[in-house]
């Protein structure tokens, strides 16, 4: 190997450019150049649209001092996904086409192998050029820790760490006003953030998309905790919880599945409103929980992601994903990531500490 492209695709989340700094420290360490590929893979799809022909030299000083910002030094994107690229046909119309063959001979032309950092899309798409004889490793990234192979993902600690802060926030005042606060975080298709800030926080009532909820215990939990003099209540929604008869397929490409979500916090709150009839207040903490500084832990999971992809290659492996497996970052298939997603376990160990401690999961 003498060069390799790395590039990060899909939803940001706390920890992308630690895993730049390490692989590209790594990669030059072992003698290797490195080039950050611009938003995703756009850089090579579409080089006319970016200043630095979509390709931008990475060493070790280009790389110094990122460690610690969120975000990421080479854009992303989630709206262009090779395998089906969206493009206008002559009528106006939209279509999609497979551009992964041709994005395949453009980065063989490029570089020796790659590094794809990203969610399923982006670990489906690094799956479909690793058939294409692309050199390619994934390192896999979401908040919302629904990735299937790995135990963790970098960003969710930090989207833990801050809706915790922000649900301790909430109580104080709920509290004082006597109200329900409703807090709807990210978790398009699993509950992870929702179960651990929930837990943490010491919320009444959790919502997750893994339990179909009904309004009525949920509404008993508030009049219970009125009749013991607590006039608060603090409720937690994963935004992709669905009520009783409502439930998201959590298969990918399968019907059922919800591309777009939203307004579930609200949907809650209102329900509460007309079953209880007390105040309640929404907050919809969204894209706050993919930005800022990404934690301790989160860097340090990222870092550990971004040399084991280097050293993966270096030892002549790829066509795999980076995968933490405690104690230590393991090599698993690339397409099991995108096979299914990662749900909480109804019958783990942190739900049943959750309800024995008297929250309410809505069933
Ligand atoms: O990264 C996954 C996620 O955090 C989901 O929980 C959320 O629905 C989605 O990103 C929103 O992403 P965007 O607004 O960037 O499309």
């Amino acid at each position: 190997i003498r060069r390799i492209g790395i590039s990060t695709g899909g939803g940001d989340a706390p920890g992308l450019n630690a895993v730049i700094r390490a692989a590209v420290v790594s990669a030059v360490n072992r003698g290797w150049e490195v080039v950050g590929i611009r938003d995703g893979f756009d850089g090579v799809l579409t080089p006319e649209r970016f200043p630095d022909g979509g390709l931008m030299p990475l060493d070790a000083d280009r790389v110094r001092g990122i460690t610690h910002l969120g975000g990421t030094i080479l854009g992303t994107t989630n709206k262009n996904n090779p395998l089906r690229y969206p493009v206008r046909r002559p009528d106006g119309t939209m279509a999609t086409i497979d551009r992964t063959p041709e994005l395949a001979d453009r980065l063989k032309e490029n570089v020796d192998a790659v590094i794809s950092v990203g969610g399923d899309g982006s670990m489906e798409i690094a799956h479909a050029l690793s058939r294409l004889g692309v050199r390619i490793v994934g390192v896999p990234k979401t908040i919302d820790n629904d990735l299937d192979g790995t135990v963790l993902t970098f960003g969710f600690l930090t989207a833990v760490d801050f809706a915790t802060q922000c649900i301790d926030r909430l109580h104080s005042t709920a509290e004082a006003h006597e109200r329900v606060i409703v807090i709807e975080v990210m978790g398009r298709y699993a509950g992870w953030i929702a179960l651990h800030c929930g837990i943490a926080a010491t919320a009444d009532v959790i919502l997750l998309p893994e339990i179909p909820f009904d309004l009525e215990p949920v509404a008993r939990k508030i009049a219970e905790r009125d009749r013991i003099g607590r006039h608060f209540s603090l409720v937690v929604v994963a935004e992709g919880a669905r009520p009783r008869g409502g439930e998201v397929s959590l298969v990918p490409g399968e019907p059922g599945r919800v591309e777009r979500l939203g307004g579930m916090g609200e949907k809650v709150a209102e329900g509460i409103r007309a079953t209880t009839g007390k105040d309640v207040r929404v907050v919809v903490l969204g894209h706050l929980l993919r930005g800022g500084s990404p934690s301790p832990s989160d860097r340090l999971l990222a870092l550990r992601f971004g040399a084991a992809a280097v050293r993966t290659l270096a030892e002549g492996r790829d066509g795999v994903m980076v995968a933490l497996d405690p104690p230590d970052v393991k090599y698993v298939p690339l397409d099991l990531a995108t096979h299914r997603m990662k749900s909480v376990p109804l019958d783990g160990d942190t739900i049943r500490t959750g309800r024995e401690l008297g929250i309410c999961f809505g069933d």
